[in-house]
């Protein structure tokens, strides 16, 4: 499966995303990409991210037309973090946080045992200010990483320690989708999972995962995991205090940790945190504009922002460490 491994110099600037653009403006999607799916599939794993722009997309259904011509059938979204509505099928509203948070960049579902390898955003009304999908290279980002930083994540893994606490967060009815505790048991199992149920009412789980995966088609090592984005300093500052203040460590609703458990050093995260903004790159919504992003390549966020936005999100092309360990 693994092609052309590169791993040794930082690789090029790349252009992120880049644009590939209708041949003429308001050719149907629906038209072009049975012809050139080879060609869009190829930039994505150059650039990490694609935006389709100029076409006719024709909506949310001529949406998942363009994510089947790409990728096959769309994934259900399982072990929730974020809330998020079903907009039809499997295309869903991007994360229901309120417009004036930001999104820290993140790989989608990294904390998980498996997660999609490509990612869809369909632009069904820009906003009026900000709202961007900000994306940053992590093959960019690793190289950017101090390597003792980077060594120690490399060695120890990561965790992360999530406590579902009624009126913190995503209840972990919502989280699993389901209420019997018995089927979160099953799939914490199947998925290298702990569980606890503190006191008999709360959930905490535990996953150890790794912090640097290399891509299963370009063979490149990436930085691929949440320790930055689930970690509680990475908050806003007052609202990181607040939780501090309501809890004990072991208790916060989340929070990241090496992943034999030990603290993660402040200036650590505050220098991971650094080395994402470095790469960060914006560009603004356009009506009808999809983005395609390799899931593995880039991290993705969400800038603050005004007026009526929406993003749908689709994925797909789910990848596995239970069935590629
Ligand atoms: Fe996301």
């Amino acid at each position: 499966m693994t092609a052309n491994p590169t791993t040794a110099s930082a690789p090029a600037a790349t252009t992120l995303p880049f644009v590939h653009a209708a041949p003429r403006p308001g050719t149907p999607a629906a038209d072009y990409l049975p012809g050139a799916r080879a060609l869009v599939r190829r930039q994505l794993r150059e650039h990490g991210a694609v935006l389709l722009r100029g076409f006719e997309v024709g909506g949310v259904d001529g949406f998942e037309g363009v994510v089947r011509a790409v990728s096959g059938e769309p994934l259900v979204y399982a072990e929730r973090s974020s809330p998020r509505s079903a907009i039809k099928g499997q295309v869903y509203t991007s994360t229901d946080y309120p417009p004036a948070e930001e999104i820290f960049l993140h790989n989608e579902n990294s904390y998980q045992a498996d997660w999609p390898l490509t990612l869809f955003f369909y632009c069904v009304r820009p906003p009026d200010t900000l709202g961007s999908t900000p994306l940053a290279d992590t093959r960019r980002l690793y190289q950017a990483i101090d390597p003792a930083v980077r060594e120690e994540f490399a060695t120890r893994g990561w965790m992360v320690v999530r406590n579902f606490t009624e009126g913190f967060g995503v209840p972990w009815q919502q989280a699993f989708n389901t209420e019997d505790r018995a089927e979160v048991e099953r799939y914490c199992a199947r998925n290298g999972v702990e569980v606890e149920w503190p006191g008999g009412q709360t959930l905490r789980t535990r996953a150890r995962r790794e912090a640097v995966r290399r891509h299963p088609v370009t063979g490149e090592q990436v930085w691929f995991n949440h320790a930055t984005f689930f970690h509680v300093t990475t908050l806003a500052q007052e609202v990181c205090a607040g939780l501090r203040e309501l809890f004990e460590e072991p208790e916060l609703p989340t929070n990241t940790y090496y992943g034999d458990g030990a603290r993660i050093p402040d200036e650590v995260m505050a220098h991971l945190r650094a080395c994402y903004r470095a790469e960060q790159r914006r560009f603004d919504w356009q009506l009808d504009d999809v983005l395609l992003v390799d899931n593995m390549l880039a991290a993705h966020g969400r800038e603050p922002f005004s007026g009526p936005r929406r993003i749908a999100v689709a994925m797909a092309e789910p990848w596995s460490v239970v069935a590629n360990p």
